[in-house]
């Protein structure tokens, strides 16, 4: 039971936008100490600075494991994470202890599927090698075939996990002319018709799909379900994309695929490991393009995402609903 008057402690694993900070200020109630930094938490350093806390905040790159619960002890009632993603929760454990979990769905779902675009866009056509030609002198006419790429007029777009991301890049994608719209999952899902999407078998979305979006949430099933067998059922001018966890695909079978040319290309905003070291084979590539986890990298979303892990934090802290409750 907190003793009347004393504030409840709060442990923040990395220096949050200003917007969450302020509300955990305000409110009064808790007393936050955090690692001061834009970098992750030292492990040693969170297993001690999470000690005793009633509330943790945490990151999609901080693992939160028995070992850190373990660490925090009883008093542990709520954690709060500034992501949409809860593969770095061991749920299991987390529920077994009557934990609550606060996470920041919806709010990122726009950022995220116009960076899916963008990146679906770049990779199609060649958008990064189109920019190193002009600086390094690559550019010596106009010539017909020339940097070609893909387009999206007439072509068949698969999305893989048509959740609120997967359905908000559907819809960016629609109005470019995409002739058919497949989804795969565990279920169908009435809201497809907004798309015109067809419910189809994960093989077939492979096989007839022009571009492959995936956009799932990463659990055992998911996890490596891009691999060798995936990619030689792709068309070889077919485009793959990953914004979802690095973890869904397999890279050293993607290399295999990109560099013999059983696919066109491929654009992937999360990777295994991030940051991806520097002397990645999938970097010599040109028809692969990485970006580094951006896809909910705007300002004005990012803020929003610090305000609504402070509030669900707050709320747990209190025993109040949460404005974003994962269930368990
Ligand atoms: P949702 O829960 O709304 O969607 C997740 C989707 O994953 C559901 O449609 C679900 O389909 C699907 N899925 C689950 N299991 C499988 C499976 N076995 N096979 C195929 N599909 C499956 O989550 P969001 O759309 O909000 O977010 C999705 C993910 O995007 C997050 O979990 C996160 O990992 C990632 N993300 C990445 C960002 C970035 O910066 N790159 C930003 C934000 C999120 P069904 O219901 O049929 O099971
Ligand atoms: C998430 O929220 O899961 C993303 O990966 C980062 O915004």
């Amino acid at each position: 039971m907190q003793a009347v008057g004393k504030p409840m402690k709060i442990y923040s694993t990395r220096r949050i936008p200003p917007e969450g900070m302020e509300i955990l200020s305000a409110a009064g109630v808790c007393e936050v100490s955090l690692w001061d930094s834009d970098e992750p938490v030292p492990r040693s350093d969170l297993l001690r600075g999470v000690q005793g806390a009633h509330g943790l905040l945490c990151l999609l790159s901080d693992k939160v494991d028995a070992e850190v619960l373990d660490a925090a002890g009883p008093n542990l009632k709520v954690i709060s994470t500034l992501s949409v993603g809860f593969d770095h929760l061991a749920i299991d454990e987390i529920k077994k202890r009557g934990i609550r979990v606060g996470y920041t769905p919806d709010v990122l779902t726009d950022a995220t599927a116009e960076l899916t675009v963008a990146l679906l866009l770049a990779t199609a056509r060649r958008l990064p090698e189109g920019v190193d030609e002009v600086k390094n002198g690559g550019w010596s006419s106009w010539k017909p075939l020339w940097l070609c790429g893909y387009g999206l007029s007439g072509s068949t777009v698969g999305v893989i996990g048509l959740g609120r991301i997967g359905l908000a890049i559907a819809k960016r994608l629609v109005p470019f002319g995409v002739k058919k719209l497949l989804y795969s999952g565990r279920s169908s899902k009435s809201y497809a018709a907004e798309v015109n999407g067809e419910f189809v078998p994960l093989d077939t979305l492979v096989s007839e799909s022009d571009f492959i979006v995936v956009s799932c949430s990463l659990t055992p099933e998911t996890q490596g379900l891009c691999d060798k067998a995936f990619f030689s059922k792709m068309k070889n001018t077919a485009v793959f994309i990953n914004t979802s966890r690095g973890a869904v695909v397999n890279q050293e079978d993607l290399y295999e695929a990109l560099s013999g040319g059983h696919i066109a290309a491929a654009g992937l905003d999360v990777t295994t490991p991030e940051p991806l070291p520097t002397n990645h084979p999938l970097l010599t590539l040109k028809n692969c393009v990485v970006l580094p986890h951006i896809g909910s990298a705007t300002y004005s979303t990012r803020g929003v995402m610090s305000a609504l892990a402070a509030r669900n934090l707050l709320a747990g802290l209190q025993g109040a609903d949460m404005p974003s409750e994962l269930r368990l």
